[in-house]
């Protein structure tokens, strides 16, 4: 099994609001046609979700935030869903959306419910879900981003390998000369984040793979404007990107 979570900065244009990159999503999806393996989707909010909880200043932090931005923000990962959903079915794939209100409660992942994902991806279907805005119990909520919804099926499912779709050819160790690190041992790579962005961009993503992989699986970074990339790494040919090499391949 496979896990992809792709990354709003690739799916939609995150300088601009409410841009969905549909073309872009579109070769990725024809290139995931070409695994022939269960595989779970996680998406980011992008210029919608990440737009937003902006707007309506909603954190990671559970917190009593303005109700009218929960739903706007709610809504809005909902369309974005759709939009992704809709791409899939085009190309005769079958997904099947599952918003982490089915998997999560408050700040836990039910163990449960995200074995029965790991049985719907076997099963042929392809689980969609995505970071979301969440309730969390006595009037407050938070966002919970699709990187830390990976790390939640990763540990529960533990995935053949993990891997995140972006906008960069991975991790830079420099990123003037965006000179690329092919695998991370330990560097703590300084990265740019952008300002429309409330679940810490690159650097949550670094740390949440590296959670990963200290759990024992791959987990690779590979650029989606590339996609013929997604389909390297997972056929484990030579491919442009960072892996941070799980304990257990060590
Ligand atoms: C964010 O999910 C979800 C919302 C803001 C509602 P992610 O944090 O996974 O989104 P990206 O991939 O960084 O855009």
């Amino acid at each position: 099994m496979i896990i992809i979570k792709l990354g709003g900065s690739i799916i939609t244009n995150k300088e601009k609001p409410i841009s969905p990159r549909k073309k872009v999503v579109e070769n990725i999806v024809k290139n995931l046609k070409k695994i022939n393996e269960p595989m779970i989707v996680v998406h980011g909010g992008g210029s919608y979700g990440h737009y937003w909880s902006v707007k309506y200043d909603m954190h990671t932090k559970p917190k009593k935030y303005d109700m009218h931005g929960v739903a706007i923000v709610k809504n809005s990962m909902i369309e974005l869903n759709k939009i992704i959903l809709d791409i899939f079915t085009k190309n005769k794939l079958n997904p099947y959306s599952i918003p982490p209100t089915d998997f999560i409660s408050g700040n836990k992942p039910i163990i449960k419910k995200i074995k029965e994902i790991g049985n719907i991806a076997k099963s042929g279907l392809i689980p969609v879900t995505y970071g979301d805005v969440l309730w969390y119990g006595n009037k407050k909520t938070y966002i919970l981003s699709g990187d830390k919804i990976t790390t939640y099926l990763s540990k529960i499912l533990k995935p053949r390998l993990i891997i995140f779709v972006l906008n960069e050819d991975g991790v830079y160790s420099d990123l003037k000369t965006k000179k690329l690190i092919y695998e991370l041992k330990g560097e703590n790579p300084k990265i740019s984040e952008n300002k429309m962005d409330v679940t810490g961009g690159m650097t949550r993503k670094i740390e949440e793979a590296t959670n990963i992989a200290k759990l024992g699986m791959n987990v690779f970074f590979v650029n989606g404007n590339k996609p013929e990339r997604i389909v390297k790494a997972i056929k484990n040919k030579k491919y442009e990107g960072t892996l941070f090499r799980g304990k257990r391949n060590v």
